[in-house]
């Protein structure tokens, strides 16, 4: 995992992941995402551990937010002991009008789709510049280092432009909390990210794409501290 999600400190960021933080109550098992906007949401369950006495358990999409978790003081649990957690927590690069996201810009969507999947509800977090009408961002792939090289045809063949994902200019490849690499594919607009989805899982050495379709709400913090809630339509 690289963390090409740190940033500085984010007003918007903080308002929406400390508004995040306010759902969970007393025995609630929750999914802890990865990323400097679900950080804030990390660091407030924390405190309420440390202050209110609040009792959870959380389950980590990564490294990065293990150690998060564990210097907040957040007991942890594991999807073999708590296969169902109650909520999910989490990030994303960016999400459209249907509540569709692309995620893994820190190359952690393949724990983080497992996690959200898993839960009974996905939140996500964000701010004003991840919305969008449409999905546009290149599509995070990790992929088995041994199929590397079929994965980057077929994606060409579906009308991709992959691009392996660098730790830096002179580092090699990004290596994920699975041990693998993760392939960034532009697509232009993505006009059908379900059918899109479909494709990417059926080629071989695919491990997981970062398109989701799972999201249940969004809250989207604003410059002014407030935050907008969004709740997927039945
Ligand atoms: C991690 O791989 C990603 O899916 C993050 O959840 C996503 O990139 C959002 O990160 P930020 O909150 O740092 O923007």
């Amino acid at each position: 995992m690289t963390d090409r999600n740190a940033s500085t400190d984010s007003p918007e960021k903080r308002a929406a992941g400390i508004a995040a933080a306010k759902l969970v109550s007393p025995g609630m098992v929750v999914g802890l995402g990865t990323g400097s906007t679900v950080a804030y949401t990390i660091k407030e369950l924390g405190r309420r551990v440390r202050e209110e006495g609040l009792e959870i358990l959380g389950v980590v999409t990564s490294y990065q937010s293990e150690a998060l978790a564990i210097e907040a003081g957040i007991q942890l649990t594991t999807l073999a002991q708590h296969p169902e957690p109650d909520l999910a927590i989490d990030g994303a690069d960016q999400i459209d009008a249907g509540l569709y996201a692309i995620k893994g810009g820190g190359a952690a969507h393949t724990r983080e789709k497992i996690v959200s999947v898993s839960a009974k509800r996905f939140l996500v977090v964000a701010d004003e510049s991840k919305i969008g009408k449409q999905l546009d961002r290149t599509v995070p792939v990790e992929v088995l280092p041994f199929a590397k090289e079929l994965a980057v045809k077929k994606l060409w063949e579906l009308g991709g432009k992959p691009e392996l994902r660098l730790a830096s200019r002179k580092d090699g490849p990004v290596i994920t909390d699975n041990g693998n690499f993760v392939l960034d594919v532009g697509f232009g607009v993505i006009g059908d990210p379900e059918a899109l989805a479909l494709k990417l899982s059926s080629i071989p050495g695919v491990v997981e794409h970062g398109i989701f379709s799972n999201v249940d709400e969004v809250y989207i913090g604003k410059k002014d501290g407030s935050v907008e809630v969004i709740t997927k339509q039945a």
